[in-house]
């Protein structure tokens, strides 16, 4: 339940693709384990000429699936819908009146969440207008406010640091929530627990006993209909500069001080100022075939639809280790996993030289989507009175074994914003820390690779180049 009793959620961007496939069924999920609030209004924004009724209608669309009857209705009578012109200071003052100047003025008690579910380029402008009007006499928000905005955080840099100044113009940065839906999936929350609540695997999380770190995220569609965003994005935009980097601090962070947010958000920046810089040579791009064919596409992109990287964390527990990273569209198969590859045994007293020459490094694969769970391989003699050998067998736990893994990620996101909990949330120094550290990639972007493109096929691994970033260290990709 949410800390203040009455609460509006205002959703900017309301008749978009967001808002009907992840926002309206995360809100509806909430609303059925009683998570919301009994105050709880819903105000939809959007450009769309539509009415309250017609919004609620296509609300009930979106959630047509989940729940029963009643539970539906009961939650479309919490929407209410309102036409905006997202620059305009008069509009942003009718929302101000929806919200306290009414007869039942709950929100003038309660709390008012903004979720800016629109392209970056918009979040500017809803901001500035926001920054104008009459929920900031003096430019900066009065009353309990706070703002939920989509990644990306800018296009690099520079643009990243002018939209933490825009937005702290107007708000606290303790108002801020900047989502990284990746972050809220069980299996990834999982990582803090899982190396802090177990005793066994900590001793080994260093370099003494790890030779290499695979992340992996990849997927199997390709752009599909967002051609349009995608082309300007690439890879490195759309997911390496975030959800790739959160879960390598999340696997290479040293352990918090305390539970709080701000004590893991601090280990995880520390990850990212002890990257060592990229040179060229430390990552491989591609680009699927077809994907220039794809609508919204430039016939001769340059934009990757695939990045392979390999990382260092310059530290005392990591020095030396490579982290590769990769991840792609229309690859063979969706999935995201953390392959934690150990050193090879010192030396090999097995009596038979063959048996030797079978022993295996031990793997550990963190699965954190699909078939989620965690796979621990090792080296067991065969059973017989033969010399058999030895053999490479698995560990497995199935996450599903300890209860159903949350679908919809946006349900925590929602939830934890309203509790006021940001730490599965980006700090700014973190966002900036990281678009930094890719810039050099993003700088080669307009370079095809040598073989041109495209130089992937869909359905497969990505490049041949990817495979070859690791050969040099006589490492493989575990697939
Ligand atoms: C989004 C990207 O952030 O994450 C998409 O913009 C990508 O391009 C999506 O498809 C992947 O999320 P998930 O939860 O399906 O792995």
């Amino acid at each position: 339940m949410s800390t203040v009793s009455s609460y509006a959620l205002v959703i900017y961007g309301a008749s978009g693709d967001l808002t009907s496939r992840k926002l309206l069924p995360a809100l509806f999920n909430l609303d059925c384990v009683g998570k919301l609030p009994r105050a709880f209004r819903i105000i939809g924004l959007a450009r769309s000429p539509m009415d309250t009724k017609a919004w609620r209608q296509h609300a009930a669309e979106a959630i047509a699936t989940l729940g029963d009857q009643a539970q539906r209705a009961t939650f479309c009578e919490r929407l209410e819908y309102m036409t905006i012109d997202y620059g305009s200071t008069a509009d942003c003052n009718r929302l101000y009146d929806l919200l306290y100047n009414c007869d039942d003025c709950f929100a003038s008690q309660g709390k008012v969440l903004f979720h800016l579910a629109v392209p970056a380029a918009v979040s500017e402008t809803i901001v500035r207008a926001l920054g104008k009007s009459r929920f900031a006499p003096e430019g900066r928000m009065i009353g309990n406010h706070a703002i939920m905005v989509e990644k990306p955080f800018g296009t690099d840099l520079d643009s990243a640091v002018a939209m933490r100044k825009l937005l702290l113009d107007t708000f606290e940065e303790e108002e801020i929530y900047r989502i990284d839906h990746y972050l809220a999936k069980d299996t990834v929350r999982n990582l803090v627990v899982f190396r802090f609540s177990n005793a066994m695997f900590e001793p080994l999380w260093n370099r003494n006993y790890i030779e290499n770190v695979q992340i992996t995220v990849h997927e199997k569609l390709g752009v599909e209909e967002r051609g349009n965003y995608y082309d300007q994005s690439g890879v490195v935009r759309d997911m390496i500069q975030n959800h790739v980097m959160q879960i390598l601090a999340l696997i290479a962070m040293e352990p918090p001080i305390a539970a709080d947010a701000e004590s893991i958000r601090d280990k995880k920046n520390e990850v990212f100022r002890s990257l060592r810089p990229l040179l060229p040579g430390d990552w491989v791009l591609g680009q699927y075939n077809g994907y220039r064919q794809a609508k919204g596409v430039s016939p001769d992109s340059t934009t990757p639809t695939y990045a392979a990287l390999r990382v260092y964390v310059d530290n005392w527990r990591w020095f030396g280790v490579p982290f590769y990273l990769r991840s792609g569209k229309a690859l063979a198969e969706k999935v995201t996993e953390v392959v934690i590859v150990f050193r090879s045994i010192p030396l090999c007293v097995l009596e038979d030289p063959a048996s030797c020459a079978s022993v295996q490094r031990n793997v550990l694969r963190l699965r954190l989507q699909p078939q989620e769970g965690i796979h621990l391989s090792f080296n067991v003699q065969k059973p017989g009175i033969a010399d058999e050998g030895i053999d490479t067998t698995q560990l497995h736990f199935n996450y599903a074994d300890v209860g159903p893994i949350t679908q919809e990620s946006y349900t925590r996101v929602i939830l934890d914003a309203m509790l006021d909990k940001p730490g599965l949330f980006w700090r700014s120094d973190s966002i900036e820390t990281a678009w930094e550290f890719v810039a050099p990639i993003l700088a080669d972007e307009k370079n095809a690779p040598p073989e041109g493109y495209p130089n992937y096929q869909p359905g497969s691994l990505g490049p041949e180049s990817a495979a070859k970033l690791l050969q040099q260290a006589d490492h493989n990709w575990y697939s």
